[in-house]
């Protein structure tokens, strides 16, 4: 099949787009308001943007009433927020934290989740994730779209403090995804877990290409 989006229908009965990138890790960011609000949120358009140093971005639709969503509003304001890592263990107080409430409810409260200081920003840590990343505020990039979500804040974030469980580094000092089992989305209302691993290594041996798929860019 072939079709062009927003000119020729895809003639399925759910769009497929989604259903294509997959699966997508979860940004679960946590911010808070001037108003020293905790908010937390998940956003599958998520991703890791470079690693030397590393940047983060988040790309958040507006909410079904045509308005920027809190994580973004919070984000902008105080120039800071934290990425959780969500695991399966934790899916149903990812699911909670999207609920679309106003900016003066606390969400690690309404997701039964615990408050942990973060060491260098405001925004907490969820206590009970394995892995935090510390972010400073970068860049908003907004796109336009249609209807009343269409529009989206592709936020950008430099990582400056990173917290790994310590149970969670194996004996060969990397990381246990899946001892972890981090959650991805798929499309629809479908999700994934890190059940398997496999291993492959660029042909040639060029160290400085191997270091940089390891995640240094200083050989
Ligand atoms: C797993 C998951 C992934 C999500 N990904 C996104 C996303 O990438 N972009 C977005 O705008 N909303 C996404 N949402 C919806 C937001 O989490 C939801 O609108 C939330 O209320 C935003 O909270 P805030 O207003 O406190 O920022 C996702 C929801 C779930 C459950």
């Amino acid at each position: 099949m072939f079709y062009e989006p927003g000119r020729t229908t895809h003639g399925l009965p759910r769009d497929p787009f989604k259903s294509c990138v997959v699966p997508r890790p979860i940004g679960w960011i946590s911010t808070v308001s001037r108003e020293n609000v905790h908010n937390l949120a998940p956003f599958s358009q998520f991703q890791n943007l470079t690693f030397d140093p590393p940047y983060v971005m988040f790309a958040a639709n507006q909410t079904t009433r045509g308005r920027r969503k809190d994580t973004v509003v919070n984000t902008e304001a105080t120039g800071e927020f934290v990425w959780n890592m969500a695991t399966y263990e934790l899916r149903e107080a990812v699911n909670k934290s999207a609920e679309e409430v106003p900016p003066e409810v606390d969400e690690f409260e309404i997701s039964g989740v615990t408050k942990e200081p973060s060491r260098l920003v405001k925004p907490c840590r969820v206590a009970e994730s394995p892995i935090h990343f510390e972010c400073l505020y970068h860049q908003t990039i907004r796109l336009p779209g249609n209807g009343t979500m269409g529009t989206v804040d592709i936020v950008i974030g430099r990582v400056i403090g990173i917290h790994i469980k310590e149970e969670m580094i194996g004996a060969d000092g990397r990381i246990d995804i899946l001892k972890i089992r981090p959650i991805a989305r798929l499309g629809y209302h479908d999700y994934t877990s890190v059940e398997s691993t496999f291993q492959m290594i660029i042909p040639g041996n060029d160290p400085r290409r191997l270091a940089g798929m390891e995640g240094s860019a200083q050989f």
